[in-house]
């Protein structure tokens, strides 16, 4: 078990709070609390801010709940600020958005799952009941506002947990309620370098064996994930995603024509993964890491299959930059071998290479096996992908190139060349525009064996 924390201010939560809410937040968190004393608003800060202060972390989203209906206040303080609402009538939740800050908004409410991971029937609650239907006991801790020295409401040990470090369900169905619910635990245990409790992890294993997440849309699962690549360092929760087999849990069994994994092979897939996250830990660059966080979602999929990757693409319902990043590095992981080539130019490899996303070619330069694979694609990430002709298309239809494809062409030769280091200044470029004009049907100036 970790060792026993200090929580920040303790004893007087508020002045934790006051402290870690930075600039436009604690604005917005000070009116709300004048509204809330002046007019005695049963309203409180709830879940992550009130951990974060407690633990002395920056808080970063304010969260309230209000035992009334929230989008009216919501909407009052859009009116009072200037700042835009958008509300869910449905879960009677609203966020209010300003320049630099963002406050969202919850009504008191009870949850009832109607199947594991559908969406909650929700009904008016209680601060408790609100409490109540949270994912972690350090997440259920609500701080009330219109008192003036407020105390902490924990009904279910979350300080206690905060101070020995231990991420806990409140009851032993949340993860079936909400196998979302995976995810959060693990990118908290990692971000905050706490630990699982063992009958929380017992119900975790439980819930994944049952296939529970397999019944979660595809956007939300996404959503989960992209949550952990945007983590400051995604690495350690997404390791332990593939250890407790989460990730490998993703793919549903239920509908068979789309599924073209079966359980064995997304284990092993996914388990391959472990390694190809290492190797880009260790060799990646570290301001490349944190400029592209699809570099981490490249090392997850470099082991799987065409087929594999199509079919994660269809169950995550992907957008194009991430589809893209699938499949570029599929597609990089089967060129290595034609990339490493010493026979290759390096403008013959940067034609393979062009438009393939930065974070898949990063990744693939970090984890494959071959060096020289590994040079030639930094070496086009860091210089030859930024090779252009110095001449562009009017100065070559000043120097007497007729207007038409032989401008491209001779454009592509002059960004051929340079790759290659074969003219180096414009001057160059210039007498070789010169020659091609000279002779246009000289296929040697135009490299031999190009297709444009
Ligand atoms: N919550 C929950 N179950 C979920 C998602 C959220 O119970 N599947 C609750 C938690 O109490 C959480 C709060 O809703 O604290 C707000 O959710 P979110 O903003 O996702 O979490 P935070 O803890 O505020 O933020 P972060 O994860 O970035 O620290």
């Amino acid at each position: 078990m970790s060792a026993v924390r200090q929580l920040k201010n303790a004893d007087a939560p508020l002045n934790a709070v006051i402290d870690g809410v930075d600039g436009g937040d604690l604005v917005l968190f000070n009116l709300l609390r004048d509204w809330a004393q002046g007019e005695s608003l049963p309203m409180y800060l709830v879940g992550g801010p009130v951990r974060d202060a407690l633990l002395g972390a920056p808080v970063k989203d304010l969260d309230f709940v209000l035992e009334g209906d929230a989008t009216v206040l919501a909407r009052r303080l859009a009116g009072a600020t200037g700042g835009d609402v958008v509300t869910h009538a449905r879960f009677g939740t609203a966020t209010v958005t300003l320049p630099g800050a963002r406050v969202d908004f919850v009504t008191a409410r009870r949850e009832n799952y109607p199947r594991p991971g559908a969406l909650p029937e929700v009904s008016p609650g209680s601060i408790s009941a609100d409490l109540d239907r949270r994912d972690f006991t350090i997440n259920a801790l609500a701080l009330p506002l219109w008192e003036a020295s407020p105390e902490i409401l924990d009904h279910h040990g979350g300080r206690e947990d905060l101070e020995r470090g231990i991420i806990r369900t409140l009851h032993g169905n949340s993860f079936a309620d909400d196998p979302t619910r995976i995810f959060r635990a693990i990118r908290y245990e990692r971000r905050l370098g706490f630990s699982i409790h063992g009958e929380t992890l017992a119900e975790m294993k439980d819930a994944l064996e049952r296939g529970c997440v397999a019944s979660v849309t595809a956007d939300r699962v996404r959503h989960e994930l992209q949550r952990i690549l945007e983590e400051a360092d995604p690495a350690p929760a997404l390791r332990r995603a593939l250890q407790v087999g989460l990730l490998a849990a993703i793919q549903p069994s239920a509908r068979p024509e789309r599924n073209l994994w079966s359980r064995a092979d997304h284990i092993e897939a996914f388990g391959a993964s472990s390694e190809a996250l290492d190797r880009l830990v260790c060799r990646a660059p570290a301001d490349f890491l944190a400029g592209e966080p699809l570099c981490y979602l490249a090392a997850l999929v470099y082991r799987i299959s065409p087929p594999q990757a199509e079919s994660l693409i269809h169950r995550l319902n992907m957008p194009n930059s991430w589809a893209g990043v699938v499949r570029d590095t599929i597609a990089l992981r089967e060129m290595e071998l034609a990339v490493a080539d010493p026979a290759s130019s390096a403008s013959q490899v940067s034609a393979h290479l062009d438009g393939r996303s930065p974070a898949s070619l990063g990744a693939v330069a970090a984890i494959s096996d071959s060096p020289e694979a590994a040079r030639r694609l930094r070496s086009y990430l860091d210089d030859w992908r930024f090779r252009s002709s110095m001449l562009t298309g009017d100065d070559l239809l000043a120097l007497g190139v007729p207007a038409g494809p032989m401008v491209g062409c001779i454009l592509r030769e002059l960004r051929r060349r340079r790759i290659d280091s074969k003219v180096t200044d414009v001057a160059e470029e210039r007498q070789l525009v010169a020659d091609i004009l000279k002779n246009p049907d000289d296929r040697q100036l135009l490299e031999p064996g190009r297709s444009d």
